[in-house]
């Protein structure tokens, strides 16, 4: 039976970055992101903390290599599946160190590498560190129609919000795989890739704990705290040294049913509590 990402509780398990110097910035995520480090066969670096896992191969900077879904069971996996064969998005094979056997891609229309998978090991969840599992991808786009069309449309991840502006046009899409507000998001730019990519922290006082954290390391916070419109979530952002912002939110907004609501487009550079929090109408 085919199966949207929304019945399959689909959730952002891993993501895997290309990276000039592979090694050095693995270092860096355990350093900052709080994460152990280890070599992998093929010059990969994985990092790992508690419920959260990214990994580095040797590429150009800043760039996704793959962003890596996790399913509830295999009959989960076999039903999203089946929705992609169906919906024509031809899903392919693949084998990836953190998936069980069985795990699949497809290519979103930027060119983006999606996969999904059950997950190979629940041992990452009791790793000791600062609480923040990997929890959203946030893609940049030039067009986020087709973006929402692939996702929502094809592969069925469920709409929470769109951010609109004034002529109408849709800047922001918010997708959730689960009762999580988003764990994929787009947002309009004019280049091709990520955005940002996120940890949920849970509580108001981890964020302090992360920004200590950050402060021990040198690391400064380049946006927030703050707390954002869409998802309702408290969050500040720092920058890897390839140029990757990385958020850690909290308090993310948990949705079961709801429309879907309609926001208007603010500048999100502005850092004052509250001038960049958006309304909803
Ligand atoms: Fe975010």
């Amino acid at each position: 039976m085919s199966l949207s990402a929304l019945q399959a509780s689909a959730y952002l398990h891993h993501l895997r970055f290309s990276s000039p110097q592979p090694e050095e910035i693995a270092k860096w995520y355990g350093d900052v992101m709080d994460m152990k480090m280890e070599q992998l066969p093929g010059d990969v670096w994985l990092t790992s903390g508690p419920a959260r896992q990214v990994l580095f191969s040797k590429g150009e900077p800043k760039k996704l290599a793959h962003a890596g879904f996790a399913v509830r069971d295999a009959e989960s996996l076999k039903g999203l599946h089946e929705r992609a064969e169906e919906t024509g998005l031809d899903p392919r094979n693949i084998d990836t160190p953190l998936f069980q056997h069985g795990a699949f891609a497809v290519t979103d229309p930027d060119g983006n590498a999606i996969y999904f998978g059950l997950a190979k090991s629940q041992m990452v969840r009791a790793l000791k560190g600062i609480r923040g599992p990997i929890q959203h991808l946030t893609l940049a786009t030039g067009d986020v129609q087709a973006i929402e069309d692939f996702y929502a449309g094809k592969l069925g991840f469920g709409v929470s919000d769109r951010v609109v502006n004034a002529e109408g046009k849709v800047m922001t899409c918010f997708m959730r795989g689960n009762h999580e507000h988003h764990n994929l998001a787009c947002f309009y730019q004019e280049r091709k890739g990520v955005d940002h990519h996120s940890y949920e922290a849970g509580e108001w006082d981890t964020i302090r704990d992360w920004a200590d954290h950050f402060a021990t390391h040198n690391v400064s916070l380049f946006w927030g705290p703050g707390r954002h419109g869409p998802g309702n979530n408290l969050f500040i952002f720092i920058e890897d040294p390839d140029g990757n912002w990385i958020e850690v939110s909290a308090e993310l907004e948990v949705v079961h049913d709801r429309p879907v609501k309609i926001w208007p487009h603010a500048e999100r550079t502005l850092n004052l509590w509250g001038r960049g929090v958006l309304r909803a109408k």
